[in-house]
């Protein structure tokens, strides 16, 4: 039995958007094939994510060497906490997410800058930096209205997504794009039908 992090960035409603759809037929068949498991659900647009600044970075800083923290910052520790135990205590991690402005939309920003706090996803050592959540996966759900393909520079969600992760030592994640709909508008709905088969293949497969 397996705790399952499904992880939503974009509140457009799911009619609207293909990420969603990706989202919501993912963890409809994800739920029928792995009845056991347990699934949290964090949607991003609907939670209270401070931006990395001053108090978080006071707050981090005075948690991990034992000093008081203002009201404030207990109230940001607080939510880092949260959010860190739910994504350090699940063994496997869904995020789905659109591209916007050429990355990811800045929710799903904020939420990774919540994780990256050394001793409990990362460790430092003499040879670098060292990920300490290697025994997850992760799958990755992406639309993107353009064409990018696999290397594209101007591709920064995917990317910077998988880089977060690799640093926190998860790299085994599959991802499933759904691209170009937009740039061939005439191929946009057999494009989004095909992307969707391979959304609910991995779906069952995760
Ligand atoms: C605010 C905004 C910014 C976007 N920026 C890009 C972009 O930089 N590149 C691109 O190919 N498509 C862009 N798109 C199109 C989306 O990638 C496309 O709608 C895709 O399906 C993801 O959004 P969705 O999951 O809400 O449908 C943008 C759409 C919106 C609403």
């Amino acid at each position: 039995m397996s705790t399952v992090l499904f992880v939503k960035a974009n509140d457009r409603p799911a009619e609207e958007s293909v990420s969603v759809k990706m989202y919501e037929a993912f963890l409809k068949h994800y739920k029928e094939t792995h009845a056991e498991d347990t699934v949290v659900e964090v949607h991003l647009h609907e939670q209270e994510l401070p931006l990395l600044g001053w108090d978080m970075i006071q707050a981090n800083y005075k948690s991990a060497t034992g000093k008081e923290l203002s009201g404030k910052e207990k109230q940001i520790r607080s939510i880092v906490e949260k959010h860190l135990e739910q994504f350090t205590s699940a063994d496997k991690i869904v995020m789905a997410f659109p591209l916007w402005n050429l990355t990811v939309p800045s929710v799903l920003h904020a939420y990774l800058d919540l994780m990256h706090l050394p001793g409990k996803t990362f460790r430092y050592t003499e040879a670098g930096p060292v990920g300490l959540l290697s025994d997850k996966r992760a799958v990755l759900l992406n639309a993107r209205g353009g064409v990018y393909g696999e290397d594209s520079p101007f591709e920064m969600a995917v990317h910077f997504v998988k880089r977060h992760l690799n640093f926190f030592g998860i790299t085994n994640i599959s991802t499933v794009v759904i691209e170009g709909h937009h740039q061939f508008p005439d191929q946009g709905a057999s494009i989004i039908e095909e992307g969707m088969r391979k959304v609910v293949m991995e779906a069952k497969r995760f």
